[in-house]
């Protein structure tokens, strides 16, 4: 703890310009997924994997707060990895509300020095307030089943709401013994006496999970009731490692996909074998849902989802040489599901949108949007209408690198020219329609694109050039029209 509290009292990641104001990033070090995403009667908890001495690898739970998803308060780090079941790291997990509080339950890592074996074992740690955490030891689950490897880890528990007697259950990443990934459920009646259901089957998919890859990182299941349709669907969300599936999309080191169906006992009904990718930005990764500590079985409601903007092995950014830290969470979105497809809305409370006054139409050069002048946080949302053959070209920072080009039928997003260039330019097949709405959230060196409502998102790191301020609007190819344009900043 002592070495944390140092390395994050000598930090000067707040000084970086680069640092975002309103999405979560480390105080020091290193950031990856997000852990035990809680509200607790409004006010929102975020954990995080949190490597404060960085590249030192050693995994804590950070912790920070906000009432209005906005302005977030960093508090102490909330699990730290001091007993021999996470000597080598706490690992990913959730939170659910008990009677007497709230549990966080993770993986705990231990390493062998000698051997170089892993145990991967569950673990929990109590709170009664979110401010004291006290760890349970030893760990609630000793070791994998039979037949897997300990890659078995990133534990999400909720409350069956499907059991009258109310029974938890427990979702796991993990891989099989022939070095397939898969996940397994556990059962429990008091949340301390697990016992192995078996793995999640998909017995409408045709075998198209069989052999998916060769482990599943953090699964998160969320119900949602479909828009379209008004059921009630569950949406599986899970990161499988290895799958190289030959079709548009998918160039990140691992993808993060979702798929559409119906949990009944152990299997996943009406998942037909198709999956879509949650976010297809160049960073993002192991999102979660928030749980309502009111609601054991429940999600927060609206469903909000909090995302890692960083990718496994891609440490190397600009942010290390300038001020010791590296990676962020994404924005919350606010999920919804309509015909079976994901939908995400950025939903910051804490910064709202309002219409600013904006030319009806762009052509050309086009024009500075004047609210966002010299801003470097901010949000912009507007209703789109291209002229057969325009493209809208958004240059966030103004001319500092960063270009997102918007076609009717393609999204590109350029940042060859950027800082942190990596992966250059990215296109995107846009579906009838989702060009005709856009979003976009940016924080210093993070810019989230939404288009069409919600149905597609695309994360980025964006360490722009110079002063990197406001957002620029031009046209190539025709003119586009803009309705409803409106915008917030932070700064
Ligand atoms: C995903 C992940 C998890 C693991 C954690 C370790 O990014 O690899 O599977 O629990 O990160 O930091």
């Amino acid at each position: 703890m002592l070495s944390a509290l140092n390395a994050e009292r000598a930090s000067l990641a707040r000084q970086d310009p680069d640092h975002p104001l309103f999405h979560v990033a480390p105080p020091v070090g290193r950031l990856n997924d997000p852990n035990g995403l809680i509200v607790d009667s409004g006010t929102y908890h975020a954990f995080f994997q949190y490597t404060p001495e960085h590249p030192r690898k050693l995994v804590y739970w950070g912790h920070a707060r906000s009432t209005d998803l906005v302005h977030w308060t960093y508090l102490p780090p909330a699990i730290l990895p001091d007993s021999r079941q996470d000597r080598n790291g706490a690992y990913s997990g959730t939170a659910i509300g008990t009677d007497d509080g709230v549990e966080l339950w993770y993986t705990g890592n231990y390493k062998d020095a000698d051997t170089g074996e892993r145990e991967a074992t569950q673990c929990v740690v109590t709170t009664p307030d979110l401010r004291r955490f006290t760890k349970v030891v030893p760990p609630v689950i000793a070791s994998q089943p039979e037949g897997y490897t300990a890659h078995f880890r990133d534990p999400q528990v909720w409350r069956d709401p499907d059991d009258p007697q109310g029974s938890y259950r427990m979702l796991l990443g993990a891989q099989r013994e022939d070095l397939t990934g898969t996940v397994l459920l556990y059962r429990s009646s008091d949340l301390r006496e697990w016992h192995c259901e078996g793995e999640l089957s998909f017995p409408d998919a045709g075998g198209a999970f069989d052999r998916f890859g060769y482990m599943w990182e953090c699964p998160n299941l969320v119900r949602l009731r479909d828009e379209e349709s008004g059921h009630d669907r569950d949406v599986l969300i899970f990161c499988p490692q290895g799958i190289a599936p030959e079709r548009e999309g998918f160039e990140n080191v691992f993808p993060c996909v979702y798929m559409v169906g119906e949990l009944v006992g152990t299997e996943f009904r009406g998942a037909d074998g198709d999956y879509w990718e949650v976010d297809r930005g160049f960073e993002f990764y192991a999102p979660q849902v928030f749980a309502d500590r009111a609601r054991a079985w429940g999600r927060a409601d609206p469903a909000l989802l909090l995302g890692w903007a960083g990718n496994a092995g891609e440490d190397d950014q600009p942010s290390i040489s300038t001020g010791g830290w590296v990676h962020a969470l994404t924005a919350p979105r606010g999920l919804a599901l309509a015909d079976r497809r994901l939908v995400q809305r950025p939903h910051l409370p804490g910064l709202p949108l309002e219409h600013i006054g904006f030319p009806d139409s762009v052509d050309g050069d086009g024009a500075r949007v004047a609210a966002l002048e010299s801003s470097r946080s901010w949000r912009f949302s507007a209703s789109l209408a291209h002229e057969p053959g325009a493209c809208l070209e958004m240059r966030v920072g103004a001319d500092s690198g960063l270009v997102i080009r918007l076609s009717e039928s393609l999204l590109e997003v350029d940042r060859s020219r950027t800082r942190y260039p990596h992966g250059g330019i990215r296109r995107v097949s846009l579906e009838p329609g989702w060009a005709g709405s856009v979003e976009v959230v940016h924080d210093r060196s993070i810019t989230e694109i939404f288009l069409g409502g919600g149905r597609l998102a695309f994360t980025l790191r964006s360490f722009l050039e110079g002063a990197g301020s406001g957002l620029a609007l031009g046209t190539a190819g025709g003119a586009v029209r803009v309705a409803d344009a409106r915008a917030a900043r932070a700064d």
